[in-house]
């Protein structure tokens, strides 16, 4: 962009040479994909978005999950429980495929991993409403290692579990620290009351999908029966929805082409606990350390089995 400065490159990739490039953009570490400059244009355009009154945001650190929840919210707001056939990524903003929102029918279920600053401008004007859904970190950082293990994409990352944990503790993946983006919308809240936040944890969604689901339906003011909760909770499901995305999606990132051989994709376990399988007893302990001291004082008490 004309009379800008170029940014400086942080290189965080390991001895290994697995990880990302960065820059920082208002005071966040923004991985570099294509180039700053192009990321810069993405999120300018994702600022100016013109938002429709009916609109919703879906926020999320990666692998809290969105996909789910995306499918269970456009089932509650078009009443009944037929799969959304687009991909969320069009939705999604920060997405490249978001670039054509707008081509979206209302109303529009936007989802989003970036960071509030990052979204459009008028969020709080118009009063969007917002569901910040969380998830357990030991789970998050398992799921997000395996996603990006398992793409062929710009995107991926060849090292092993031990070498990413290493980057998510120091938050040098894409999307930051998973606490510092946690921390921001708390504060988001706080500062904002005018703003509608509904906040999820994705184990409570997974016990008691229906009653989640209630408390969806009445926060977006859809009014529903307790046997249409019961058939989206069931439409929703694992492996309703994995089957779902592999049958009848207009794939984009989700597609079986952008994966390695044999990996599993975006619907891969579905669980709570997942970590157990992957963490050592010597990376629990500094993890329980780490997450102690990054999320003192916000009152989140995340489960985790
Ligand atoms: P795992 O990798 O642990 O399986 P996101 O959509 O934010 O990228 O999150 C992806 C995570 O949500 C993945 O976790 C995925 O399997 C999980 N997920 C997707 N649909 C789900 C469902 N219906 N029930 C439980 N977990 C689901």
């Amino acid at each position: 962009m004309e009379g800008q400065q170029t940014p400086e490159i942080l290189d965080y990739r390991n001895a290994n040479g697995h990880g990302w490039s960065y820059y920082k953009h208002d005071g966040l570490l923004r991985p570099i994909f294509t180039t700053p400059e192009n990321d810069m244009e993405m999120i300018r355009k994702v600022q100016k978005l013109e938002l429709r009154d009916d609109d919703m945001m879906i926020a999320a650190y990666p692998k809290c999950g969105t996909h789910w929840l995306w499918e269970i919210v456009n089932m509650l707001r078009a009443g009944n429980t037929e799969y959304n056939k687009k991909s969320k990524e069009m939705a999604m903003l920060g997405a490249p495929k978001s670039e054509r929102a707008d081509e979206l029918p209302s109303p529009r279920i936007l989802n989003s991993h970036l960071y509030f600053r990052l979204l459009p401008e008028k969020m709080v004007e118009k009063k969007i409403k917002t569901i910040f859904i969380m998830r357990n970190p030991k789970d998050v950082s398992v799921s997000y290692y395996c996603m990006i293990n398992g793409m062929k994409t710009s995107f991926r990352f060849d090292g092993t579990y031990s070498e990413y944990l290493n980057l998510f503790f120091e938050g040098k993946i894409p999307g930051g620290a998973y606490a510092d983006y946690v921390k921001d919308w708390l504060q988001v809240k706080q500062d904002n009351p005018d703003l509608p936040v509904l906040t999820l944890f994705y184990e409570n969604l997974k016990k008691d999908p229906v009653r989640n689901i209630k408390t969806v339906a009445d926060f977006i003011g859809v009014s529903v029966s307790d046997e249409l909760c019961e058939q989206i909770a069931e439409a929703c499901s694992f492996k309703k929805l994995r089957t779902a995305d592999t049958d009848l999606k207009e794939h984009v990132v989700t597609a079986p082409e952008n994966w390695k051989e044999g990996h599993k994709g975006i619907f891969r376990k579905g669980e709570v606990g997942d970590w157990k399988n992957w963490i050592t007893v010597a990376q629990n302990e500094r993890f329980d350390d780490v997450i102690e001291r990054a999320f003192e004082g916000t009152g989140i008490a995340f489960t985790y089995e």
